[in-house]
């Protein structure tokens, strides 16, 4: 059994599957380094995203090979000597670390603003913030730890008022593909995506959209196919971030992915999963020795601990005798855990998909409600070593 949509998605659509195993068969030549139609589809997909994610115009969807790569061009690009840049609890390592760095190296000052115990961030706290040179906002939209999603609209929203001095970066690498994601309300200058999730596309695709008034330096330069003549890179986007010959393989499935996508709608995929989420809850809230940091979501998303039992014990026990695959630990997030409780072990995290069965969720309910009954038995199972946990409370500045 699947439970581990929320690394990545499983199974793929069919016409992905199709696509991709016909994409040898085809003579599709070298993608946007000739004029020939073949490249066409990779046109067609930035306009199926920048439409999935209602931003202006196909040409600021700019490829690149997941999240992590987008937010580490975005964070290093953008952030410059002295400015200050104001962050979440929630953030996974693909924003703590690249953030981390250019602390260091530029001495940027960082304020990490806390979440609640199911990971939601009070976008006041945001707001109040905001200092002079406060020059980035960049929040997680859903939590890959708890499925918690946040209000971006609202921080989108209030921002404005800063005239775009204040930049916003929104990573939906856990939303995009599981809800509506609309940038004329939140309003954000880089969305960072990664195509292999809920967008259900293949590993190695991914991107970002980029507010074409922004002004951001690429990470990489080189040969972009076209404009051979030039030394310098290209100043049009999206060719001057997408330097090397892109994982057309990727984009292809992005496109088949987005067709799957639109016809069957986030909105009903939205509500499948709240559904789902919302009775595996209500069987977990039964079990007595369960802690849950869950809220019903859309992302899919079930985290718990069974109380004395080490989380990495229980995906064992899930693995060995359910054949089930699912996450357990800090799950790349290292600062939320303080806030929802679960420091220094992190938790079991099942993650759902829209292809998720009722039978299946009932069946792993049925098996956790046994180790919970047998909990004070297994409890006596070591626990590792404890390391030192980092915490934002520990960081330059905390709110
Ligand atoms: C919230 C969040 N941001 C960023 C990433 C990084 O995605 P990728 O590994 O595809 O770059 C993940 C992946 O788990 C994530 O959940």
């Amino acid at each position: 059994m699947y439970f581990d949509s929320a690394a990545t998605s499983f199974p793929k659509p069919k016409e992905v599957k199709k696509a991709i195993s016909n994409f040898f068969e085809q003579e599709l030549g070298s993608f946007q380094r000739t004029d020939t139609e073949n490249s066409d589809f990779i046109y067609e997909t930035r306009r199926k995203l920048s439409d999935f994610f209602n931003v202006e115009s196909p040409s600021s969807i700019v490829f690149t090979s997941n999240s992590t790569e987008s937010l580490n061009i975005i964070i290093q690009g953008f952030l410059k000597n002295g400015d200050h840049v104001i962050t979440t609890a929630t953030e996974h390592n693909s924003v703590i670390r690249p953030l981390v760095k250019v602390k260091h190296e530029k001495n940027i000052q960082i304020t990490w603003v806390k979440c609640d115990k199911y990971g939601f961030v009070n976008p006041d706290d945001i707001i109040s913030s905001i200092k002079d040179n406060t020059k980035l906002v960049i929040m997680n939209h859903g939590s890959n730890v708890t499925g918690q999603v946040q209000d971006v609209e609202q921080v989108g929203q209030r921002l404005q008022k800063y005239d775009g001095k204040i930049k916003f970066l929104v990573d939906i690498s856990q939303t995009a593909g599981h809800i509506k994601i609309d940038n004329s309300k939140i309003q954000a200058d880089f969305l960072a995506f990664t195509g292999h999730k809920a967008l259900l596309g293949v590993p190695g695709i991914g991107g970002f959209y980029i507010n074409p008034k922004v002004d951001l330096p690429p990470f990489k330069v080189g040969g972009t196919g076209v404009l051979s003549e030039l030394l310098e890179q290209p100043k049009a986007v999206p060719l001057k971030y997408e330097s090397g010959t892109l994982n057309s393989l990727g984009v292809l499935s992005l496109y088949h992915s987005l067709d799957y996508l639109n016809s069957l709608t986030t909105d009903k995929i939205a509500s499948d999963l709240k559904k789902k989420t919302c009775y595996f809850l209500d069987r977990l809230s039964k079990m007595e020795n369960l802690e849950i940091y869950s809220l019903e979501n859309p992302l899919g998303i079930i985290s718990f601990n069974i109380r004395g039992i080490v989380p990495s014990r229980i995906s064992h026990f899930l693995s060995k005798d359910l054949d089930l695959q699912c996450r357990t630990g800090l799950l790349c997030a290292p600062f939320i855990h303080e806030f929802i409780h679960n420091n220094p072990f992190g938790c079991v995290r099942l993650s759902m998909s829209y292809e998720t069965t009722w039978e299946e969720i009932n069946v792993v309910c049925e098996y956790l409600k046994n180790i919970n009954e047998q909990a004070e038995s297994i409890q006596n199972i070591k626990f590792p070593e404890i390391y030192e946990m980092p915490s934002i409370k520990n960081m330059e500045e905390y709110v």
